[in-house]
């Protein structure tokens, strides 16, 4: 076999490559010098009928040229196939802005609760929890209800059939009545039994109330209790009403009054109900304060005895105010809503609001 036969085809091969522009002359490159019946695959299957020498000799250099002209087809193919993008279609865009994914966020309440407990903490209260499934003695009878309090009644509370039931080692140990907690008050007791004052808390939560629903009343709701404490004589109501106007002024950015009404709670010697000045119209007569100038607010007191006493607290020793508000209510005033029954709804439409 003539060895520079295959020089020959190496030179017009690469002569040809030289050329190429398109695909199409690249197909016919490849028929040509690749193809089955192009020279080189002529030469490599008459390879057999060549001696073991010249098959040494010519063999590998048949070989070579062949994966040398693959490569340079596959290299011609790529570059060709690169040039002809059309980049214009391709462009990717960095700066467009990208597809919005929806991600979820808190619920308008966990965010104020969120709020709300900051603002405390930074006036030093701690923040404690309690159960929402509550026996009697602490959502009740610590707190001072009389027995026969209405508000104990099946109308007021949910009462759970059969629960309380602590079992240890296979027997009934006790059976307590418990009930889904209507305020979030005993967890005043809760956190007097295991701590010592002067403590000042703060107990965020879920109540739950047997109510006939409308616009201002459901069923489930949520509340903060406030407990500050310390020995007799120094907290007082002042203490409270100074405590109140800090926080609502943090938390509405603006100077607010407190006006405290005389009431009655079981759990708390004097009562009162406490107002704020309007946030919405400056005192000047809005819808939302109804003309007259005030916010209704939620309850406080000073804390009775008999409640400090179910603590097991020494009778005199200690002295200290409590305080209940509505985070429900405080989050219709500030996103004026109208109806109490959107929070719990579960309407997606109204929670993407916020
Ligand atoms: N627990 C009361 C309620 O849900 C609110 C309340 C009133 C809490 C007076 C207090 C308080 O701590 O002192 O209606």
């Amino acid at each position: 076999m003539n060895v520079s036969l295959i020089a020959t085809i190496e030179k017009n091969a690469l002569e040809a490559m030289g050329l190429i522009k398109d695909l199409e002359t690249l197909a016919r490159f490849e028929t040509q010098f690749l193809g089955r019946k192009s020279e080189l695959s002529s030469l490599l299957k008459e390879l057999k009928n060549l001696s073991p020498e010249e098959k040494r000799t010519i063999g590998p250099k048949l070989q070579a040229l062949r994966e040398k002209l693959q490569t340079l087809h596959s290299e011609k193919q790529a570059e060709i196939e690169n040039n002809t993008r059309d980049w214009e279609v391709e462009r990717l865009d960095v700066t467009a802005p990208g597809i919005p994914r929806h991600i979820g966020h808190l619920h308008p309440i966990t965010a104020l609760e969120h709020e709300v407990l900051g603002i405390f903490e930074h006036l030093g209260f701690t923040v404690a929890e309690g159960p929402e499934a509550e026996t009697e003695w602490y959502n009740f009878d610590a707190l001072n209800f009389p027995k026969d309090h209405p508000a104990r009644d099946m109308q007021d509370t949910f009462w759970i059939v059969g629960g309380g039931t602590k079992i240890k080692k296979g027997k009934v140990l006790e059976r307590e009545r418990l009930l889904m907690r209507t305020h979030t008050s005993p967890n005043q007791v809760r956190f007097m039994e295991k701590n010592k004052p002067p403590f000042r808390v703060i107990v965020p939560g879920r109540v739950f109330r047997n109510e006939a629903t409308d616009a201002s009343h459901e069923h489930t709701f949520h509340q903060f209790e406030c407990l500050m404490l310390d020995e007799t004589g120094k907290v007082s109501v002042a203490t409270f009403k100074h405590v109140a106007e800090t926080f609502f002024e943090t938390f509405f950015g603006k100077k607010v009054t407190v006006r405290l009404r005389p009431s009655y709670f079981p759990f708390t010697e004097p009562s009162f109900e406490f107002d704020i000045s309007c946030v919405l119209c400056d005192s000047a007569g809005c819808s939302t304060c109804k003309q007259t100038g005030w916010l209704e607010i939620g309850g406080a007191g000073m804390v009775h005895q008999n409640v400090l006493t179910a603590a097991g607290y020494p009778k005199g020793k200690y002295q200290g105010f409590a305080w209940g508000f509505g985070l429900t209510r405080l989050a219709m005033m500030k996103y004026k809503i109208t109806d109490i029954r959107q929070f719990m709804g579960g309407d997606l439409r109204f929670i993407r609001q916020f």
